[in-house]
């Protein structure tokens, strides 16, 4: 047995769909993987298979999907470590999605709030949209996984992937692990800095709502100092009635390694120019050597794409495992040779 026999299994995901991954993804999810990595046998994957649920150009898709192997790297993923790789090279994650769509309930799906709210705003709504959670289901299933470190929004994916593993389980005996959501409290939901009653995103309608990990420092400064706040002047944690300030304590103690407790202490009496000016130069500092890292490993391509055919070919030793007990399991005949 190898030590990465023993370590537990954790896996997660991203969608390609921008050119540069938010300080959401990043604070919600992203900075969990990098030490995850040596606790853990960790597959990350930027899942190119869901990013095209929603319209997309392929030229583009193509190029995002290098871009953001390029800025996990970036931000510290090694892969001596970790597996990281791209899902359409993977097949066994579709194969994988139509067996566990055939355990999903129609209404079950319905009831995915991602999957309302993305269609919400949609002209044309399709299959593969619907189908979405069971995608992702089976990334997660394949892996054997145990730990998945996401933001709070995909609590309920993760719930229909417990459901649909314990639901194949009884019906077909034990075939997979049933993983468990590894969410951060204090950074599970990152908000928008114009609106922030909502989560920060890419399709937030404000250009200054959001913040990119590959943003230049002089818009990462606009950007914080144009942030929501309050008429009040108080530095002062309250989610209900200053989700603003808030939301920029929870940015500020995440990346600035400290307490939301010790900023409120810092900042009694100052008011919020000083508080903005400091949080934005601990965002600069934080987030702007991503930007030349991720440079350099979009500079040598063909390193690039070595990285991402080793995490393939070592994400599909354990998928094909897990796919031929399914594919046992259910009565079909074993997979062909990919
Ligand atoms: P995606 O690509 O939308 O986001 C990637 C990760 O970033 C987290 N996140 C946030 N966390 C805190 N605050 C925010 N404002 C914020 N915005 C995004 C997300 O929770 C996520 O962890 N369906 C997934 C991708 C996926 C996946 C998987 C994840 C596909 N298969 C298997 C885990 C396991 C998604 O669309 O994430």
């Amino acid at each position: 047995m190898t030590t990465a026999d023993r370590k537990p299994r954790a896996f997660s995901g991203i969608q390609p769909t921008s050119d540069s991954f938010h300080l959401g993804n990043y604070l919600g999810a992203l900075r969990q993987w990098v030490p995850i990595q040596d606790t853990a046998d960790a597959f990350y994957c930027v899942v190119d298979l869901h990013a095209i649920t929603v319209d997309h150009e392929p030229k583009v898709l193509h190029e995002r999907s290098r871009v953001s192997a390029a800025q996990l790297l970036a931000l510290g993923l090694d892969p001596e470590k970790c597996s990281l790789f791209v899902q359409s090279q993977v097949p066994e994650h579709p194969m994988l999605a139509w067996i566990l769509g055939c355990e999903t309930g129609f209404g079950e799906a319905g009831r995915m709030t991602q999957f309302k709210d993305k269609s919400a705003k949609q002209e044309r709504t399709t299959v593969g949209l619907f189908t979405y959670p069971v995608l992702q289901a089976a990334d997660i299933l394949l892996y054997q996984t145990e730990q998945v470190p996401v933001g709070e929004d995909q609590r309920q994916h993760l719930e229909l992937s417990r459901d649909l593993a314990v639901r194949f389980n009884t019906t077909y005996g034990s075939t997979f692990k049933v993983p468990e959501a590894r969410i951060v409290k204090e950074t599970a939901t990152i908000k928008d800095l114009s609106e922030p009653e909502k989560k920060m995103s890419k399709s937030s309608p404000s250009p200054r709502g959001c913040v990119y990990l590959l943003d230049e420092p002089g818009q990462i400064r606009k950007k914080i100092k144009s942030a929501v706040t309050d008429s009040e002047a108080e530095v002062r944690y309250d989610v209900e009635r200053k989700p603003g300030v808030s939301n920029l304590l929870n940015i500020y103690a995440a990346l600035g390694d400290t307490t939301v407790a010790k900023l409120e202490a810092e900042y009694a009496g100052k008011g919020y120019g000083d508080f903005k000016g400091d949080l934005a130069e601990v965002v600069v500092e934080a987030i702007g050597p991503i930007t030349r890292r991720t440079k350099e490993y979009l500079a040598d391509r063909a390193e690039l794409d070595r990285i991402l055919a080793q995490g393939a070919e070592r994400a599909r030793q354990v998928a094909s495992r897990t796919l031929a007990k399914a594919y046992k399991k259910v009565g079909f005949f074993p997979p062909a040779a990919l």
